[in-house]
């Protein structure tokens, strides 16, 4: 019989985008109620998000979010990518578990620091 994983299910093994960057155009760092961290990284230019990674020591389904916001923002303006919101991290995954459900909030609350400490810088 052949079993299908939902986006959730795939990122949570296999995250994108994982990972530091040297000299990006915005970062962020940000801790959750949970006492998990989020670090988002990204490369801006003319207002284009053109790479994002990120670094957590959170849960799978942190992971998971992580990964569906930076592929989200790459390509995207910043202002499309500031409308990113933990509801849309969810339903791009095909649901989070009801206790994960903060996990969205951390990496949508990430990215949108990250936009803000580009739009502060340039
Ligand atoms: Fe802390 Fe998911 S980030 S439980």
């Amino acid at each position: 019989m052949e079993t299908t994983t939902s986006p959730y299910e795939r990122y949570s093994r296999a995250p994108v985008n994982l990972g530091r960057m040297n000299d990006p155009t915005g970062a962020a760092w940000i801790k959750g109620l949970c006492g998990d961290t989020v670090e988002m990284y990204l490369v801006v230019e003319d207002g284009v998000i053109t790479d994002a990674l990120f670094q957590t020591d959170g849960c799978g389904a942190t992971f998971a979010c992580g990964s569906f916001a930076t592929e989200f923002a790459k390509g995207r303006t910043v202002t499309e990518a500031l409308g990113l919101s933990p509801k849309a991290i969810i339903d791009g995954l095909a649901g989070l578990p009801e206790d994960h459900r903060h996990c969205a909030i951390l990496a949508a609350s990430a990215l949108h620091k990250a936009i803000a400490d580009y739009l502060l810088r340039y």
